[in-house]
């Protein structure tokens, strides 16, 4: 207690004073708001990281359960990444003509993603799914768009809520305004529901014919498919002449090398990648059967920074790494190891909360909890996180770097935490435990 009493990240807080008059919103990522975790003790900033654990600028060490929002699958600064990406600068980056990577990594991709025929590159998730839905939309002659999870800030995502402002509710987040976003979209993206054939069907007979693609999380944090779920949204996109697409900006890399296409055993015609396909360098890439990607060939994709060669070599040596260490079952052992852990500590100690999802990609839900209850709880379990030097919330992203070392400093710390979570439900006395309530912004509900 007496380590955390001592961690206040204040040069971090004067900093984003600042950025909150010079950035709107503060951050770039909404995720990295500081005030939706515990505001005033999770800093703001970062000043260096290795492996799972980061400093900020006040000089505390934090271990990191979320891992860059799981793009840091190998974790930070890995040193076999960071010498391909350091040695391709001194080659140069960025030139008038191609890098030879582009192919390189193509092949790559190839040999393992199932879909995997031809590949096109980017800087990011959002912005794959957004090439994966244009080249969707060109290959079919259709508009609308079939969705079911979170797929990033783009115009054609967002325009869900210009009909109804809850159609992201249960995908991204509730109450988000499409602001910005044309009219002229309304009607073109449309929601249907995980684990529930029906809605799909429903959807894609209501607007027979006029489907371009459905795109789709293929596992959503603690949401995993019901058996035949995915093999049924295969076959009714199939019949009905829709371009699949899983979006494996998380799954990716992380399920299984060949994500979770190769762990469910079921083949979409396009998958996108962001995050873990290059262990924290800017890199996106869309993959897919040859049918389908070669329209792109004839549609107007295109941008600058998408041959960046510190990105192809990131993501190469992430790939070539991820393989040579056996990471996906790495970190399934590790999260493995992280369930039992939190689920055995919390029933001992009648806490309701509760680890689930795969392994590889953890969701912490509510046992049995009012309403009303889940937000100071979530808020007390961060704050006390943090101020023993672990970053963490309700989303746990498993990383190479983390092992049985990191393990026993979760263990300490939740030894410590449960029973102050237990003693708050019991007294409901919140205010004067908690140092600062977190701040409701753009969040997925876990469980
Ligand atoms: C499933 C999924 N798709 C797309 C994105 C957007 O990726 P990016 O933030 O790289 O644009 C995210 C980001 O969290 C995601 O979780």
């Amino acid at each position: 207690m007496s380590k955390a009493a001592g961690r206040r990240p204040d040069r971090g807080y004067a900093l984003y004073q600042e950025a909150l008059e010079r950035i709107p919103g503060g951050t770039q990522l909404i995720s990295r708001r500081p005030q939706l975790y515990s505001p005033g003790l999770t800093p703001p900033y970062v000043s260096r990281g290795k492996g799972a654990r980061f400093w900020d600028l006040d000089g505390n060490v934090y271990l990191d359960l979320m891992m860059c929002v799981g793009a840091s699958i190998l974790g930070y600064a890995d040193d076999a990444v960071d010498a391909a990406v350091v040695a391709q600068i001194r080659n140069g980056t960025a030139f008038s003509v191609s890098s030879p990577l582009e192919v390189e990594l193509a092949r790559e991709l190839a040999a393992v993603i199932p879909c995997a025929e031809m590949v096109r590159y980017c800087k990011g998730g959002g912005e794959a799914n957004a090439i994966a839905v244009r080249i969707a939309r060109g290959v079919t002659g259709r508009d609308k768009v079939l969705f079911c999870g979170y797929h990033g800030w783009h115009d054609w995502y967002l325009a869900a809520n210009l009909e109804s402002d809850e159609a992201l509710d249960s995908h991204l987040l509730p109450g988000i305004r499409p602001q910005g976003v044309p009219q002229g979209l309304a009607g073109t993206a449309l929601p249907f529901r995980y684990n529930d054939l029906s809605s799909l069907e429903a959807q894609l007979e209501r607007h027979r014919g006029q489907i371009a693609c459905i795109i789709m999380e293929p596992a959503r944090g603690a949401s995993l498919p019901a058996p035949g779920f995915l093999e049924g949204v295969r076959r009714l996109a199939t019949a009905h002449g829709a371009v699949l697409i899983f979006d494996e900006v998380v799954t990716g890399f992380r399920l299984a090398l060949g994500g979770a296409q190769e762990r469910f055993g079921v083949v979409p015609d396009m998958a996108t990648y962001a995050k873990a396909i290059s262990n924290g360098y800017a890199m996106g890439a869309v993959a897919g059967r040859r049918e389908v990607m070669q329209a792109a060939s004839e549609m107007f994709i295109s941008s600058t920074y998408w041959s960046d060669a510190v990105g192809l070599a990131a993501s190469l040596a992430t790939i070539r790494e991820l393989r040579r260490r056996d990471v996906p079952a790495r970190i399934g052992a590790f999260g493995q190891a992280f369930q039992d852990l939190f689920n055995g500590l919390a029933q001992d100690h009648g806490v309701p909360l509760y680890a689930t999802g795969l392994p590889q990609l953890i969701g912490i839900g509510y046992r049995d909890l009012a309403p009303e209850l889940r937000r100071p709880l979530k808020d007390y379990y961060v704050q006390e996180l943090t101020r023993r030097g672990i970053f963490g919330s309700l989303s746990v992203n498993p990383c190479a770097a983390h092992g049985d070392d990191e393990l026993a400093e979760i263990e300490q710390a939740l030894r410590e935490i449960f029973p102050l979570l237990r003693a708050a439900l019991r007294e409901g006395d919140w205010e004067s435990r908690l140092v600062a309530r977190s701040v409701d912004a753009f969040r997925r509900q876990v469980g």
